[in-house]
C-alpha cells in the first residue's frame, strides 16, 4: 500500500542518513559496516532526510491538553445510550458506504501525519522513527479494514444463508505505547463492522487518540456513531466496561487487565465478553547457521525499540550453540547496545527515547539486580533527574525457570540464555504461559523446519526481527496467555468478522 511504502522509504532514507555520517567512534578495522546503522547522527548532520526535518518541527510544536473533559458514570450513560440510538443508522448502511468513510480516514490521517507524530512525541516519548511508520500502521488499518468491511456484504460471506450482525456499541481500550495504531485499528475495525464505538484513551495518551479520532469524524464518520470517553481507572471505567449497553470490550493490555474486565462482565449472554490482545514474554532465538550481522541487528531493534516498551519485544536472546561462545558475536552485539543514543524525541539522534515513568516494580527489578549466575554485559544506568531515560541493559547467564525468563518487564533490558542445541532453545521459549511473538534467526532449512513446527506463538518471526508486525502481511495476536477472547488477530481476515456475530439469513437473532 502506499503507506506501506512510505513506511520503508522512510526506513530507507533514516538508515541512508546514518550511513552517510562518519560514526563519532573510530571505525575498528572488520567491523562489519552493519554497526554503522546503530552510529550516533550528531545534531547538525547535513544528511538530515526531508522526512526527518518536516517530522523534527512537528515535534517542536506541542501537541496541547485534551479536549476531552474526565467522564462520570452519568456522562457515560448518555454516551452510550447516544451511541445505542445511532447503531441501526450506522449499521443499516452499504459495507460499500462504510468503506468509503475509512478510505477517506486514511487520507484524513494522513494530512495529520505532523499532529499525530507531535502527540506521540510529546505524550508517549516516542521517538520520531518509532512514530512515524505508526501513523503509517493507523492508515493501512483504515484500508485493509475498508476491504473486510466490504467483504462481509451481499454477495460475500453471506453464500451459506449466515448474516452479519455487528455489535452495537464497542468499547475499544488501547494502552499508551502504541497510542495511535492500537487505539485507531479497534476503532476502525469496529466501525467496518458495522458497530458504533466508544474509544477509551489510556491516560498517558489521550491526545494522540482524540487527533485519530477528529480525522475520521472529519472524513465522515457520525460524531453519534464514535465517542471518546476519558476515565480515571477505576469505579468510573469500571461502570463503561461492565456497562449493559457496550456489547464488545476490545482491550489490548496486561492479562490481568484482561482477566479483571471479564470478570467484570460476567453473565454476558451473548457474544464474547473481551477479545484482547494481551502480554509477552518474547524470544529470539539465533543458531550457528544465521546471518550474524542480520541477527544483532534484528536482536537490538526487537529489544530496543520504544525502550522494549512493545508487547512484541524481544526480551530473551537465546543462543544456540557456538553463537554463544563467539567472541565476533558478543562484540558486535556488545557495540550495537552500547551506541545506541538514549534521549528525549526532540533529539534528532536519538535512537532510544525515555520509558513511560519512573520504573517500579518488575522493571526496576530487571534494571537494577541480577539473580543467580546473571551478569552485565552492558549495565543499565539511569541518565538525568527525570527517572524515565535509561541507557539500555544486556545481560547474559538468564537461567530457564528465573525471574527474568518468564516476567514481561517492558523496558530496555535483554536477557541472553544459551542453549546446548536447538530443541533445548525452543524448550525454553515456549516455556513461559505466554505465546504472542518469536523469531529464529537461521539460514538452514532444517532449522527453520523444526522451529516452525514446535515453536507456540501467534507471530513467528524468520530472518526477522519480532516487532513491527505489518497488517495484512502479519496479523497480529497471539496463543496461551497473550490472548484472551476469540483470538482473530488485528490486521488479519478474521478480524472484522470476530467482532459481530453471525445469525441465519432473514430470522432474528
Ligand atoms: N503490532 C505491534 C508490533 O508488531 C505490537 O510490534
Amino acid at each position: 500500500s502506499p503507506a506501506m511504502a512510505r513506511q520503508e522509504r522512510w526506513f530507507r532514507d533514516s538508515v541512508a542518513a546514518m550511513d552517510a555520517t562518519p560514526s563519532r567512534r573510530r571505525r575498528t578495522p572488520g567491523r562489519p559496516a552493519v554497526d554503522d546503522r546503530f552510529a550516533n547522527t550528531p545534531d547538525s548532520d547535513p544528511a538530515l532526510s526531508e522526512t526527518r526535518r518536516w517530522a523534527l518541527a512537528a515535534v517542536a510544536a506541542r501537541p496541547g491538553e485534551p479536549r476531552t473533559p474526565l467522564a462520570s458514570t452519568a456522562d457515560i450513560d448518555a454516551v452510550v445510550a447516544t451511541a445505542r440510538d445511532a447503531a441501526p443508522g450506522w449499521a443499516g448502511r452499504t459495507p460499500c458506504a462504510r468503506a468509503a468513510i475509512l478510505r477517506e480516514g486514511a487520507r484524513q490521517m494522513e494530512a495529520r501525519r505532523g499532529d499525530l507524530v507531535t502527540a506521540m512525541a510529546a505524550e508517549g516519548g516516542k521517538t520520531i522513527a518509532q512514530s512515524d511508520p505508526e501513523v503509517s500502521e493507523a492508515i493501512d488499518f483504515a484500508r485493509f479494514y475498508a476491504d473486510a468491511a466490504e467483504d462481509l456484504g451481499p454477495g460475500h460471506a453471506m453464500t451459506d444463508g449466515a448474516r452479519f450482525e455487528p455489535a452495537a456499541v464497542t468499547l475499544v481500550t488501547p494502552p499508551w505505547n502504541f497510542p495511535v495504531a492500537i487505539p485507531l485499528g479497534g476503532v476502525l475495525a469496529a466501525l467496518a463492522s458495522g458497530s458504533c464505538v466508544i474509544i477509551k484513551p489510556a491516560q498517558a495518551v489521550p491526545r494522540c487518540t482524540e487527533i485519530g479520532v477528529e480525522a475520521l469524524w472529519a472524513a465522515g464518520v457520525p460524531r453519534e456513531v464514535l465517542h471518546v470517553v476519558r476515565t480515571d481507572e477505576h469505579g468510573v471505567g469500571q461502570h463503561l466496561v461492565a456497562h449493559p449497553g457496550v456489547d464488545a470490550v476490545v482491550l489490548t493490555g496486561a492479562v490481568e487487565t484482561a482477566e479483571l474486565f471479564a470478570s467484570w462482565r460476567t453473565g454476558r449472554s451473548s457474544g464474547p465478553r473481551v477479545h484482547a490482545e494481551t502480554s509477552g514474554k518474547n524470544a529470539l532465538v539465533i543458531t550457528p547457521a544465521a546471518d550474524i550481522d542480520l541477527a544483532v541487528v534484528d536482536l537490538v531493534a526487537s529489544a530496543f525499540g520504544h525502550a522494549g516498551q512493545k508487547c512484541s519485544a524481544a526480551s530473551l536472546g537465546i543462543l544456540v550453540g557456538s553463537v554463544g561462545r563467539s567472541r565476533r558475536f558478543r562484540r558486535q552485539l556488545v557495540d550495537a547496545v552500547r551506541s545506541l543514543r538514549v534521549g528525549w524525541p526532540e533529539d534528532p539522534g536519538a535512537t532510544m527515547g525515555p520509558v513511560i515513568e519512573p520504573p517500579e516494580g518488575k522493571l526496576l527489578r530487571a534494571l537494577t539486580t541480577l539473580d543467580g549466575e546473571e551478569r552485565w554485559l552492558v549495565e543499565p544506568h539511569q541518565l538525568d533527574g527525570s527517572g524515565r531515560l535509561w541507557s539500555p541493559g544486556l545481560k547474559e547467564g538468564v537461567a530457564p525457570g528465573s525471574f527474568f525468563h518468564h516476567t514481561e518487564v517492558f523496558g530496555p533490558v535483554l536477557g541472553l540464555m544459551h542453549a546446548s542445541t536447538l530443541d533445548e532453545a525452543i524448550t525454553w521459549q515456549n516455556a513461559t504461559r505466554f505465546g504472542l511473538t518469536g523469531g529464529l534467526h537461521s539460514l538452514d532449512p532444517d532449522d527453520i523446519r523444526t522451529w516452525t513446527s514446535r515453536v507456540e506463538v501467534g507471530n513467528a518471526y524468520i530472518n526477522r526481527g519480532t516487532t513491527g508486525a505489518m497488517v495484512r502481511r502479519q496479523p497480529f495476536g497471539g496463543w496461551k496467555d497473550s490472548s484472551v477472547g476469540p483470538g482473530a488477530k488485528a490486521g488479519g481476515p478474521n478480524y472484522v468478522a470476530s467482532l459481530g456475530g453471525w445469525a441465519p439469513d432473514g430470522l432474528p437473532r
